[in-house]
């Protein structure tokens, strides 16, 4: 069965051949105007300009084919996101406004707040209240545009919470209509009880979580919070060491907060993205700029801790990699939505909308190695796309903010009918 869909106003990230986008390769974004698109199969058949289609009648009416009338949408690639921790127990929004009342980060983690807040919250909860609201929030961020997404572990932080978190996003691997990549994020914070031995609590990580995983192959990927009070660079190539041993190449958080020589760690284990970046020096963007190591931007996060954003501009005049993802999660960024992302890179980092767009498709999608079926219009890929509202030009989308521009979303070659489900109590 083939679909053809006509009438597109303009057909978004058009690619013939996979790159991985660097420096000023990203405000390059190949767009076909007034275009077709065909789906056979659930993936991407063909594309053109509708005057070839017009003139060769009978390719098109002689097959089976549904015909959908885009009415002038723009069509784009479906959002890649490459860093989320959407497998929690319970919102955080009274650290929210604690934070508003002028607390520090150092004073709700005294008051028992941050990630060791929703360890506990997530340790109480079972496997399968996780994963129901795990499972609302992924079709909550497909309905906003997602068409593949990195999941973490990290609220868990012993060996059985570890494993739980990582079989809830097992199981939405399974179910998901759209590509789901798992991170082991053991290494997130030490907890309470070992906080005065940090040997231990990496031993548990090397010596039980890990083994585990593997036996019941439970991630793709291992991540470290290399920062001040959590995991010092050293620590981090200890644990990613041992990973890799499991083949789980690192996509790690570093630069976050403070420049403690995570990213000369990162490029020397071969990370394939560092995350966050919003503390970065000039030698750090030498390094980065001569690696292959993408440089994954959250600019959500920024926003909500109130921090500087990462140098995006200073990244691409540098030729790095860069993406974009939402680090949607409780405590820094409770939010998914990807359409924001791209609107807060343009208006707060002053990427340009063709090299924010990239980097929310593409280059998001070579963060989580799935080029080969996400992050552009191209022949062989997944049909996820994004169907826009009336849009008089691209550079739109990130301008009117805060709107949605969204009119409908296409998985696997089919719309989604349904509407968000609303999230009860979380
Ligand atoms: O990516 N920085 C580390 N981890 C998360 C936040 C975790 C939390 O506060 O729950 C992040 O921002
Ligand atoms: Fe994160």
């Amino acid at each position: 069965m083939q679909t053809l869909i006509k009438n597109i106003a303009c057909l978004v990230n058009v690619r013939e051949e996979n790159k991985l986008l660097h420096g000023k390769e990203l405000s390059v974004l190949p767009c076909i105007q007034n275009a077709y698109l065909i789906i056979e199969n659930r993936k991407i058949a063909k594309y053109g300009q509708m005057c070839e289609i017009l003139n060769q009648k009978s390719e098109i009416r002689n097959q089976k084919s549904e015909i959908i009338d885009a009415a002038n949408a723009y069509v784009l690639p479906s959002w890649c996101d490459s860093h989320t921790h959407i497998v929690f127990a319970k919102s955080r929004e009274e650290e929210f406004v604690d934070k508003i009342k002028g607390l520090s980060y150092a004073d709700i983690a005294a008051k028992g707040g941050g990630i060791l807040n929703s360890a506990n919250k997530l340790n109480a909860m079972s496997e399968n209240e996780l994963y129901d609201l795990a499972l609302k929030r992924l079709n909550e961020v497909i309905q906003l545009g997602t068409g593949a997404i990195e999941i973490k572990s990290g609220y868990g932080l012993s060996v059985e919470d570890e494993l739980k978190m990582l079989r809830v996003i097992q199981r939405l691997k399974h179910t998901s209509s759209i590509s789901v990549k798992s991170t082991f994020l053991g290494a997130h914070a030490y907890p309470l009880q070992y906080r005065k031995n940090h040997e231990a609590y990496i031993k548990l990580i090397i010596d039980e979580m890990l083994p585990n995983i593997a036996k019941e192959n439970l991630a793709d990927y291992i991540d470290v919070f290399c920062e001040e009070g959590f995991f010092s660079a050293d620590e981090m190539k200890r644990i990613c060491k041992a990973g890799i041993k499991y083949n789980l190449k690192p996509k790690l958080h570093v630069n976050q907060l403070n420049s403690i020589g995570g990213i000369e760690a990162a490029i020397k284990l071969n990370a394939l993205s560092v995350d966050h970046l919003e503390t970065l020096n000039d030698n750090e963007i030498l390094k980065l700029s001569n690696s292959e190591t993408i440089t994954t931007l959250l600019p959500s996060a920024a926003y909500f801790l109130r921090m500087n954003y990462p140098p995006a501009k200073k990244l691409i005049e540098n030729n790095c990699a860069v993406a974009l993802a939402s680090d949607y999660n409780p405590g820094s960024s409770p939010s998914g939505n990807m359409n924001n992302v791209v609107s807060m890179a343009c208006i707060q980092m002053r990427m340009l909308p063709e090299e924010a767009i990239n980097a929310a498709t593409i280059n998001g999608a070579y963060a989580m190695e799935l080029q080969h079926d996400a992050g552009s219009i191209s022949i062989g890929k997944k049909a996820n796309l994004i169907f826009t509202k009336q849009i008089p030009s691209l550079a739109y989308l990130p301008y009117s903010f805060g709107n949605n521009l969204i009119d409908k979303v296409m998985i696997n070659g089919e719309f989604l009918s349904q509407a968000p489900q609303p999230l009860k109590g979380v």
